[in-house]
């Protein structure tokens, strides 16, 4: 793992996804990096811009292809915009992968119920696809996702190729459902009400704005779930990615090191309480 120093990457190929989100798939220059660097779904890299700055980003793709690693992103400031002017043969520079992934050994054969909203696709991208090609091993999946506008859901083959596996089922919801039959219009919270679960056979994990995460943790302890078993990935503003600033804290809990996946007993007294 990469702590202080970034190391140079280079952008091997990049992706429009959406007309404002783009993925760059990257590869160490560095043959010795490139074989020593794995991660877990979950856990993010430091990007860094050359002459610009540092931003962090979840990892997307799967960890069987750590010979090169992706990003989605959306422009929203000063570095995000710059990476959205790189091309395929241009360099940037990765630190990590840096804090804890979501609990993949803890919910094998166990029944997945994944909620997302809006972005918050991004960070558990990488644990559908990896729950995905490794289908077999976990029960019923359940995979809730809800976007502002019918046409804001990116990967919309992603999640049709999803519905079609076995013992899964994909629940969409939209502020806007603009005529589009596939989505239930409203918030993916309204989803639970089609959700039935076993709570001891059941674990939940999700990411998206956090009153919408409140709003789901309400619903998931109403159908019996215990906080235990409910795990949700946080963003924090974040300077050095390693647990060495307290920029990221919540509470006495460091985003970048404790998290960005948190099992929600960890967090139940400060998550959604002003000022932390
Ligand atoms: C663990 C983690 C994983 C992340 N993964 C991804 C990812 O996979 N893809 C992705 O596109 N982004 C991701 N982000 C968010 C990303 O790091 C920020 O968008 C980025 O730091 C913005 O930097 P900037 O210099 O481009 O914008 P700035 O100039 O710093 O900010 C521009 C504007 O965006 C706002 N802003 C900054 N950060 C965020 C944020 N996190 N959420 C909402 N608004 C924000 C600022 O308040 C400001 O108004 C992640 C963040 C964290 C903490
Ligand atoms: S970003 Fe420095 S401690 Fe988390």
């Amino acid at each position: 793992m990469s702590g202080t120093l970034p190391r140079e990457a280079l952008v091997v190929e990049r992706l429009e996804e959406s007309p404002d989100i783009f993925t760059l798939r990257l590869e160490y220059l560095d043959e010795d990096h490139r074989k020593a660097f794995a991660f877990e779904p979950g856990q993010f890299n430091m990007v860094y811009l050359h002459g610009v700055g540092e931003v962090p980003m979840s990892i997307v793709s799967d960890p069987a292809d750590a010979h090169c690693f992706d990003h989605s992103i959306r422009p929203l400031g000063r570095v995000t915009e710059g990476l959205a002017r790189l091309k395929a043969g241009d360099r940037l520079g990765i630190r990590g992968p840096f804090g804890r992934g979501w609990p993949l050994r803890e919910a094998e054969g166990r029944d997945l119920i994944i909620v997302t909203g809006g972005l918050g696709c991004a960070p558990v991208l990488s644990l559908i696809n990896y729950v995905m090609r490794r289908r077999d091993r976990f029960g019923h999946v359940t995979l809730l996702q809800g976007v502002r506008q019918a046409h804001d859901l990116i990967w919309r083959e992603r999640f049709d190729a999803w519905a079609g596996q076995p013992d899964t089922r994909v629940l969409l919801a939209a502020d806007l459902a603009m005529g589009d039959a596939r989505f239930h219009e409203g918030t993916v919270v309204e989803l639970f009400s089609q959700v039935s679960l076993v709570p001891e056979r059941s674990i939940a994990m999700m990411c998206g704005p956090e009153l919408m995460m409140m709003a789901a943790i309400a619903q998931l302890r109403e159908l019996g779930l215990g906080d235990g078993d409910l795990w949700l990935g946080l963003e924090r503003n974040m300077a050095c990615g390693n647990g060495l600033c307290g920029h990221c804290q919540i509470g006495p809990l460091r985003v970048c090191k404790e998290g960005p996946v948190f099992r929600y007993a960890e967090i139940a007294d400060y998550f959604g309480v002003r000022g932390f």
